[in-house]
């Protein structure tokens, strides 16, 4: 079968529905689409290849897209393996086929791979690759996601092959096109996996936005997930909030730690004396039970956050560490929190937190705090409130 998309240009990717790690550490449940793409015109031009373990599959849909075409150029628009991986199979199989890609693309395919090319095309910003009535203008995307990333546009079928940026996690099945799906995991799938894959890198986003903003696109192909056509604003809207580091939501999400049930018990009383106040959507996360990934996104998408550790071993209990650190990484800002600590003896976690959280750029630290000594008890009650009381009056300012 061949998959048309639009004016010569054939969708090759493939689907791995079993995969279970992206990356090997970010669990995924629905799967992860390699989109690849084929132009058939005057020249033919495969537009990055899919990752190793679909190969065979891969190359059966090239063949038969090509339909017993030659194949002129192979563009390489990111180095990543999930994309790259078979630059080598198929040089063996279309054995004139010219790599096309920038000097840094170069040096990499010499780090991952034993190549000796002989048809290469170095290109850099602004160059064109004329395919006939295709032609293929490159734009530099440093950064998003890998330093050599770059996205192409062709200005006859006004398509922008964007590369990592507005991809999600997500196989797909059959359909190719948001716009013919019901999906409603998708936009949280979106931002889970742009908040730890791009999410450190919202500059380079911001600066691809603003090279890209003025073509006339009328189709965005990203290397990930599903093909836009229409309704553009959906997915270029949440990447600027996501890449500037605003939150979509003015809303708590409360992450807590606790390791017999009482921190547990606390946050619990917090976010009923919210609710009790009048706040929706609260979330409430087990920094042990929920994979990190999902507490991040979290954090790109609301604006308040709670935080409530034990002391432990007079420092931070470790997951809620590690996720303070993470926040750190990914240069988190534009947040307001609060924190509530517990301990039996020798409590530092809130003054710890706080010394953390004061890194990082333009986040509010509520001046309420709550100090738990080892379990709930109704005299703790007054200081919930207290909290409470400060972070909806902060919700409620103007940003
Ligand atoms: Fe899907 Fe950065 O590779």
């Amino acid at each position: 079968m061949q998959y048309l998309i639009k004016d010569d240009i054939y969708y090759v990717g493939v689907s791995d529905h079993k995969i279970k790690l992206f990356e090997n550490y970010i669990p995924i449940n629905n799967g992860v689409s390699y989109n690849s793409y084929l132009i058939k015109d005057e020249k033919t031009c495969l537009l990055d290849t899919v990752d190793e373990v679909k190969v065979n599959q891969y190359l059966k849909k090239l063949a038969n897209t090509l339909n017993g075409r030659h194949l002129d150029y192979l563009v390489i628009h990111h180095m990543e393996p999930d994309h790259c991986a078979l630059i080598k199979e198929v040089l063996a199989n279309y054995k004139d086929v010219t790599i096309v890609s920038n000097q840094q693309v170069f040096k990499m395919i010499n780090q991952f791979f034993d190549l000796d090319i002989e048809n290469k095309l170095i290109v850099k910003e602004g160059d064109i690759l004329d395919l006939g009535k295709h032609k293929l203008q490159f734009i530099s995307a440093p950064m998003v996601h890998w330093p050599e990333v770059m996205v192409s546009y062709d200005s006859y079928a006004k398509v922008l092959f964007s590369a990592d940026a507005f991809g999600s996690f997500g196989a797909l099945s059959g359909n190719l096109f948001y716009d013919e799906v019901r999906d409603v995991d998708y936009i949280s799938e979106a931002r889970r996996y742009y908040a730890n894959i791009v999410g450190k890198f919202g500059n380079n986003v911001v600066n691809l936005y603003n090279k890209i903003k003025d073509l006339d696109i009328n189709m965005i192909l990203p290397l990930h997930s599903y093909l836009w056509r229409k309704d553009f604003d959906i997915i270029i809207n949440k990447y600027l909030k996501w890449a500037t580091y605003m939150p979509e939501d003015k809303e708590v999400v409360i992450f807590y730690a606790s390791m017999y049930g009482n921190t547990e018990e606390v946050v619990n009383n917090l976010a009923e004396i919210l609710a009790n106040k009048g706040l929706k959507n609260i979330k409430i996360y087990d920094v042990s039970q929920t994979d990190e990934t999902y507490l991040i996104a979290e954090v790109f998408r609301t604006s308040h956050i709670v935080l409530a550790s034990p002391t432990y071993n007079l420092g931070i209990y470790p997951k809620m560490a590690n996720l303070i650190h993470a926040f750190k990484s990914i240069g988190i800002k534009n947040r307001t929190f609060a924190l509530i600590e517990n301990s039996t003896w020798a409590g530092c976690s809130n003054k710890l937190i706080y010394e953390e959280l004061a890194k990082l750029k333009n986040v509010t630290i509520l001046e309420e705090k709550v100090a738990i000594k080892s379990s709930y008890k109704e005299t703790d009650h007054q200081a919930l409130e207290n909290l409470a009381e400060q972070i909806i009056e902060d919700i409620k300012k103007e940003v």
